[in-house]
């Protein structure tokens, strides 16, 4: 059943997954919160392989691992591996496949996962491959947004920020096009969602406003998913000088939000969420943040086959 829903078992992006497969992961990861599945992966160890930084993607899945059991090699950054001796990546992934039974890799080159997954037989997660891709984000936020409505059906979702850059974006637009959303794109002109993207929705029948201004839409939405600009992604450290600052979400912000609205940000932020919102009933994203140990522990189970 796993193969069926899993293309070749990796999850690389998040048009290898659809409906069945989204809802077969949120269900497992629901029932391991709630300590109703107990995967058992005693003897089975991950390489989570971050060549670009992370707080909670490379700690979340760490976790996840030694919470069912198992163990978990994390490297930071190339510096005190043989990289830095000039060894290939194709090599240093052949030789990683060696010693590990499922691989987890982020790094600033978009594709560099898929090419991963060519490399080696054993399942690689993408844990985020530079502007394009981030699905297990998108996973865990799909979990969180059915925790807080109920449902992930025909809801309003307002994408806020660095939508051009901002690969959470991109895989979670992907995601909800599975259950019929209506969505708000609220960026600068410079940083709108691209093309592609927009273009893949329209396809799928999917509406979409695109907005400079977000105070008009606060009270239409269910979701307000917040981003950071992503200031590693700029070529032209001066657009991003401009651009900083652009949305500052306050508690006058969403002073007209429905009650049950939420807000999402997959962090890190900087400045684009005021501390004042942390503690308004709106505010979900440290909740959102603990959501992704149990959908990586859903991930790694049914990917290494712990879990049918
Ligand atoms: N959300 C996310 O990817 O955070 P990190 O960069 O800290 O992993």
């Amino acid at each position: 059943m796993t193969d069926a829903k899993f293309k070749n078992r990796h999850i690389i992006s998040m048009r290898d997954l659809d409906r069945s497969g989204m809802d077969y992961l949120i269900e497992t990861a629901a029932a391991i919160e709630e300590g109703r599945l107990q995967p058992d992966m005693k003897g089975k160890i991950a390489s989570l392989l971050f060549f670009e930084p992370s707080t909670r993607t490379s700690f979340s899945f760490e976790s996840a691992m030694k919470r069912m059991g198992g163990e978990a090699m994390l490297m930071k950054g190339t510096g005190s591996t043989s990289v830095a001796k000039g060894e290939s990546f194709a090599d240093t992934l052949r030789t990683i496949e060696r010693y590990s039974d499922i691989i987890v890799i982020r790094h600033a080159v978009e594709g560099t996962a898929r090419l991963a997954s060519e490399v080696v037989k054993i399942p690689v997660v993408n844990a985020g491959d530079g502007a394009n891709q981030h699905p297990t984000q998108a996973l865990l936020d799909l979990y969180s947004i059915k925790k807080t409505h109920g449902t992930l059906d025909n809801l309003k979702i307002g994408l806020v920020g660095d939508l051009r850059f901002g690969r959470t974006v991109h895989s979670l637009a992907q995601a909800l096009a599975s259950y019929n959303p209506e969505f708000y794109f609220i960026s600068p002109g410079f940083l709108e969602m691209p093309e592609h993207i927009k273009a893949n929705l329209t396809a799928r029948g999917i509406k979409y406003t695109e907005l400079h201004e977000i105070e008009p839409v606060v009270p239409e939405l269910d979701i307000m998913y917040v981003t950071r600009i992503q200031k590693e992604r700029f070529a032209d450290p001066e657009d991003y000088e401009k651009l900083k600052g652009s949305y500052i979400i306050d508690l006058k912000t969403i002073e007209n939000a429905k009650e049950s609205m939420k807000i999402l940000h997959p962090l890190p932020r900087v400045d684009e969420i005021a501390v004042e919102v942390d503690s308004s009933p709106h505010a979900y994203y440290f909740d959102q943040a603990e959501n992704g140990v149990y959908m990586r522990q859903a991930i790694l189970s049914i990917l290494t086959g712990a879990v049918k």
